[in-house]
């Protein structure tokens, strides 16, 4: 498998997308574990899955789908990645960043992440859904950066500045409707980690004491990548299950638990990503 791209692979598989889709939507979303039906409420779609775009990576993780959905959502055309690859699974960054190369090589403007999520946060319950204000890419901190190896100045920045990883405008338009929905939006940071396996007790102390408030195994890298060719991203993290940060509980964290909690988070989400959709024009454009 190809794992070295150029933007003339990006534009390459752009262009094939194009090829299959009557849209041309700006906004795309990126669905995490548990959350693919989301993808059921847009209409007309045009559908393609992974496995028939170009070197796209496909999943091997239960609840990520693996469709690239293109339609109408509140009236808008989006594009919607049901299902994403983890870093866990082996593949390596390059792969697990393609697809948002070629969002923006399509024309796709501003990213909207979300992901299924472990609080660290002691306020946070599961089912509950979390406004990422930042993050702390832990992988990346130790080497496993997106961004490492030759840029393209075309593509981006050499040194992409992230102080404003995630977008002002878009953070305050989400506040807005979910106060409006009557919706409990936490604000927090998010921590990216490698996975597979869930942390230790000692390594959740250790996540709330850097300062994250939710942590899970996918988001970040894809925030760097798509910040640094440009797009303006916004980030929502479902809480699926409370990290454990004692020993000696009984309490277990498991795969099946992050899914179940899809079935309450879902919902949510779909109003909050609707009414934000509905309500667009109030977020200046990038
Ligand atoms: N830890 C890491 N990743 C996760 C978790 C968790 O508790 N829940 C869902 N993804």
């Amino acid at each position: 498998m190809k794992n070295q791209f150029s933007r003339q692979d990006y534009e390459r598989i752009a262009a094939f997308i194009a090829e299959r889709t009557r849209y041309r939507p700006r906004v795309a979303m990126v669905l995490g574990s548990g959350l693919s039906p989301l993808a059921d409420a847009v209409a007309n779609a045009d559908s393609l899955p992974y496995a028939e775009i170009p070197d796209f990576p496909l999943s091997s993780v239960i609840g990520h789908a693996g469709c690239l959905v293109i339609g109408e959502l509140a009236g808008r055309e989006v594009m919607i990645m049901q299902g994403r690859v983890h870093y866990y699974e082996g593949y390596p960054l390059e792969q697990i960043t393609l697809p948002l190369r070629v969002m923006r090589a399509f024309g796709i403007d501003t990213l909207i992440l979300t992901n299924a999520a472990g609080g660290l946060n002691p306020a946070y319950q599961p089912g509950d859904v979390m406004l990422i204000e930042d993050q702390i890419n832990l992988v990346g901190m130790i080497g496993h950066n997106p961004l490492m190896g030759p840029n393209d100045a075309a593509l981006g920045p050499r040194f992409p500045n992230l102080s404003d990883l995630y977008d002002r405008g878009l953070r305050q338009l989400a506040l807005s409707v979910a106060a409006a929905q009557g919706l409990t939006l936490h604000r927090g940071v998010y921590v990216g980690l490698a996975g597979p396996a869930f942390e230790t007790p000692a390594e959740v102390r250790f996540l709330r004491m850097i300062g994250g408030d939710a942590t899970g195994m996918s988001t970040t890298n894809e925030a760097v990548t798509a910040r640094h060719s440009g797009m303006r991203v916004l980030g929502f993290s479902g809480i699926s299950n409370a990290a454990i940060a004692a020993i000696d509980t009984d309490q277990e964290a498991s795969h099946e638990e992050v899914l179940a909690a899809g079935a309450l988070i879902t919902p949510r989400l779909i109003a909050l990503l609707q009414g934000m959709l509905a309500r667009w024009d109030e977020a200046a454009s990038p």
